[in-house]
C-alpha cells in the first residue's frame, strides 16, 4: 500500500513538473509551440489514415474481383487521392518538424539560461557563492541546459505523434476484434514497467555520480586549458591528473555498466512475453481469414498496424527516457528558481545620507563565513567623513572581509554597522553601493574594450571620452592607452582576439574603474590596489592618492606599511581582531604589533635595496 502511495506521489509530482515544463516551453516560444503541436498532431494520425485507406483498397479490389462487376471509377479516385495525400503529408512534415524542433530548442535553452541569470543576479549578497552545494547545483543545471532543452522538445516531438499513432492503431485493431489491443497492451506492460524502473535507477545513479563527472571535467581541463599549462608542465602534473581522471571515470562507469546490463537482460526476457502475445493474435487472424470471417483488407490492416504498434511502443519508451531525464533536470531547475535570497532587503528603505555627516561606525561586528570559521570578531571603530583610514594586517587578518561587510555583500553574524547612526541594513542597498568606489584585491579583467573596462564603474560615462581619459590619467594608464592604435576602443582579452595586458596594467584599469565612479561616490576603497604594480607605479599611485581622495572618505587596505604613513589613522587587524588604532607615529611609539611589523618590513626593504 505504501509503495503504491509512493508511486502515486511520484507520478503526481512529476506530472506537475511536466506541466510546468510545458508552460515554460509555451512562454519561451508561443508561436513555434503552436506550429510544432499542429505538425505533430498531423504526423500522429496520418499512419492510421494510410493503413485504413490500404484496407479499403484491398477490400474494394477483392470485392470487385469476386462480384465480377465493373469497378466504380469514383471510389478508386477517392481512395487514390486520399492515399497520395497521406503519403505526401507524411513526407512533407519531417523537415518542418525538425526546423521547429531546432528553433524551439534554442529558444527554450536561452530562456532557461536567462531565468538562471536573472535569478542569480537577484541575489544581492554573496553568501550563496560561498555555499558549495548551491554552487554545484548551479553548475549542474547550467551545464545541462542546452541538452535538456532539446531533450524536452525532442521527447515531446517523439512521444506525442507516436502516442497518437499508437492509440489510433489500437482503435483500428479493435475494429478487427476487441480483445487484440487488450492482449497487446497486457503482454507489453511488464516490459514497459520494468524498463522504466531501471531507467529511473540509471538517471538516479547518473546524478549520484555527477560529482565524478565534474571531477573528470575538472581534471581534463587541467591539461587542456591554458590557465594551468605553465604549472602542469613545470611540476610534471600531466600523469597525475590523467590518473585522477581515470579513477573518477572507473567509479562512475562501473555503476552504470551494471545497471545497463540489468536493463538489457530484463528487456530481452520480457520481449519474449510480448512477442508471444503478438504471435497468438497473428495466428488467430489468419485462421479467421481462412474461414472467411474477416476480409483480406483486415488481415493487411492487422499486419500493418501490429508492426506499427510494436515499433511505436519501443519508440514511446525511448522518448519517455528522454522525458524522464528531462523531468529530473526540470525538477532541479524549478527548485533552484525557488532559492530564497538570504539577505533581507529593507522595504521601505531609508535614504542614503549625502553627504555622510557623522561617519561610518562598526559596532561589535562579528562575521563567520558559512564554513563557520570566524573571520572577524569584536570589531568596533568609527570612520569620520573625509578621513583617510588605512587597514593593515597580515594575510588572512580580515581586511577584505571588513570591506565586503561595508559594501553589504554579507550582513554581520552579530553586531551592527551604522551610517550616520542609521543601520546599514535599513539603507537602500543599491543607493548605498553607488556611494562606494572600490578596487578589490581580486579585481576583474573584462574582455571588453579599454574604454568599457573603465566605464563599467560608471555606465553613464561609457561614451564620454573626456571622463574616461580623466580616470585613466588618475590611475596612470593614460599614456599606455595612447600607444594603442585604437586607443580607448582597443579590445582586450584573448577570448575575443584582443590584446593582453600585464597584471599591473590590468590593475591600473581596475583603479580607473574606481576613479570614474568616484565623482559620485563618497567612499573610495582600495583593497591591496598595488599588489601587481611595480614599485614606481605604486609610488606614483600613492603620491597622487592623497590628492585624489581629498574631501572623500577613503579606506586603504594593505599589508605593505610603507604606503600607509599618509593615512589619518591606521587600524591594525590581527587574526580577525582590531588590536591597535592610531597614527603612524602614535603606533610606532606604542611599540606594539604595528611597530613590530614596521621594523620587520623596514629591515626587508633595506635588505633588498642593499642587494640591488
Ligand atoms: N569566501 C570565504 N570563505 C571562507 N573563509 C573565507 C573566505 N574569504 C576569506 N575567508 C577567511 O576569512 C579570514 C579573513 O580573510 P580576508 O578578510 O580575506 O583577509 P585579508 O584580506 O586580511 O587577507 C581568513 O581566515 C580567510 O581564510
Ligand atoms: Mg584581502
Amino acid at each position: 500500500m505504501k509503495k503504491f502511495k509512493d508511486t502515486f506521489h511520484l507520478v503526481f509530482s512529476y506530472s506537475k513538473i511536466f506541466y510546468r515544463s510545458l508552460l515554460l516551453l509555451w512562454t519561451s516560444a508561443p508561436r513555434e509551440t503552436i506550429f510544432l503541436t499542429a505538425a505533430l498532431l498531423l504526423q500522429g494520425v496520418i499512419p492510421a489514415v494510410a493503413i485504413w485507406i490500404n484496407k479499403q483498397v484491398v477490400d474494394t479490389v477483392v470485392a470487385t474481383l469476386n462480384s465480377g462487376r465493373e469497378f466504380h471509377i469514383e471510389t478508386l479516385a477517392t481512395l487514390f487521392t486520399g492515399w497520395v495525400s497521406a503519403i505526401f503529408i507524411e513526407t512533407l512534415l519531417p523537415p518542418w518538424v525538425e526546423a521547429a524542433y531546432r528553433n524551439l530548442g534554442e529558444k527554450l535553452s536561452a530562456h532557461i539560461n536567462l531565468q538562471l541569470m536573472r535569478k542569480v543576479d537577484s541575489f544581492v549578497d554573496l553568501i550563496h557563492f560561498e555555499d558549495s552545494r548551491f554552487y554545484d547545483e548551479l553548475q549542474i543545471i547550467q551545464e545541462q541546459t542546452e541538452r535538456q532543452s532539446f531533450n524536452l522538445i525532442g521527447g515531446i516531438a517523439q512521444a506525442f505523434p507516436v502516442f497518437l499513432t499508437l492509440i489510433t492503431m489500437l482503435i483500428l485493431l479493435s475494429g478487427v476484434s476487441w480483445w487484440i489491443p487488450l492482449l497487446i497492451l497486457i503482454t507489453s506492460l511488464p516490459q514497459t514497467y520494468v524498463s522504466f524502473k531501471i531507467q529511473w535507477d540509471i538517471w538516479e545513479t547518473m546524478y549520484e555520480k555527477s560529482p565524478q563527472d565534474r571531477r573528470m571535467q575538472y581534471y581534463s581541463s587541467m591539461i587542456l586549458t591554458d590557465t594551468y599549462a605553465k604549472e602542469v608542465r613545470l611540476f610534471g602534473l600531466g600523469s597525475l591528473f590523467i590518473q585522477r581522471y581515470l579513477e573518477a571515470f572507473q567509479d562512475k562507469y562501473k555503476a552504470m555498466q551494471n545497471l545497463r546490463g540489468k536493463q538489457a537482460f530484463s528487456l530481452t526476457g520480457l520481449s519474449v512475453l510480448s512477442a508471444s502475445g503478438n504471435a497468438f493474435a497473428f495466428f488467430w487472424i489468419v485462421l479467421q481469414a481462412m474461414s472467411g470471417k474477416v476480409t483480406p483488407g483486415s488481415v493487411l490492416l492487422f499486419i500493418q498496424s501490429l508492426a506499427y504498434t510494436q515499433q511505436n511502443l519501443s519508440q514511446l519508451m525511448g522518448s519517455f527516457y528522454l522525458l524522464q531525464e528531462n523531468l529530473l533536470y526540470m525538477e532541479r531547475f524549478f527548485n533552484f528558481l525557488e532559492t530564497k535570497s538570504t539577505m533581507s532587503v529593507c522595504i521601505p528603505s531609508s535614504p542614503v545620507p549625502k553627504p555622510i555627516k557623522s561617519g561610518i561606525t562598526f559596532e561589535n561586528v562579528d562575521f563567520s563565513y558559512p564554513d563557520n570559521r570566524v573571520a572577524v570578531t569584536g570589531i568596533s571603530f568609527t570612520i569620520k567623513p573625509g578621513e583617510t583610514v588605512a587597514l593593515v594586517g597580515e594575510n588572512g587578518a580580515g581586511k577584505t572581509t571588513l570591506v565586503k561587510l561595508l559594501a553589504r555583500f554579507y550582513d554581520p553574524t552579530s553586531g551592527n554597522i551604522f551610517i550616520d547612526g542609521e543601520n546599514l541594513k535599513n539603507l537602500d542597498l543599491q543607493a548605498w553601493r553607488q556611494q562606494i568606489a572600490v578596487v578589490f584585491q581580486d579585481f576583474c579583467r573584462y574582455s571588453l574594450t579599454i574604454g568599457e573596462n573603465i566605464a563599467l564603474g560608471n555606465l553613464s560615462a561609457i561614451n564620454n571620452l573626456e571622463q574616461l581619459k580623466k580616470a585613466a590619467e588618475k590611475s596612470g594608464i593614460a599614456q599606455k592607452v595612447e600607444l594603442f592604435p585604437d586607443k580607448y576602443l582597443t579590445q582586450l582579452g584573448k577570448q575575443f582576439d584582443g590584446t593582453e595586458l600585464s597584471g599591473g596594467e590590468w590593475q591600473k584599469l581596475a583603479l580607473a574603474r574606481a576613479f570614474i565612479r568616484e565623482e559620485d561616490a563618497q567612499i573610495l576603497i582600495l583593497d591591496e590596489p598595488t599588489a601587481a604594480l611595480d614599485p614606481r607605479s605604486e609610488y606614483e599611485i600613492y603620491r597622487s592618492f592623497s590628492k585624489l581622495v581629498r574631501g572623500k572618505t577613503a579606506i586603504l587596505v594593505t599589508h605593505r606599511l610603507a604606503s600607509v604613513r599618509m593615512a589619518d589613522r591606521i587600524l591594525v587587524l590581527k587574526a580577525g581582531k582590531l588590536i591597535e588604532v592610531g597614527t603612524h607615529y602614535e603606533l610606532l611609539h606604542q611599540g606594539g604589533e604595528y611597530a613590530a611589523l614596521w621594523s620587520m618590513q623596514a629591515q626587508q626593504y633595506q635588505d633588498t635595496t642593499m642587494q640591488s
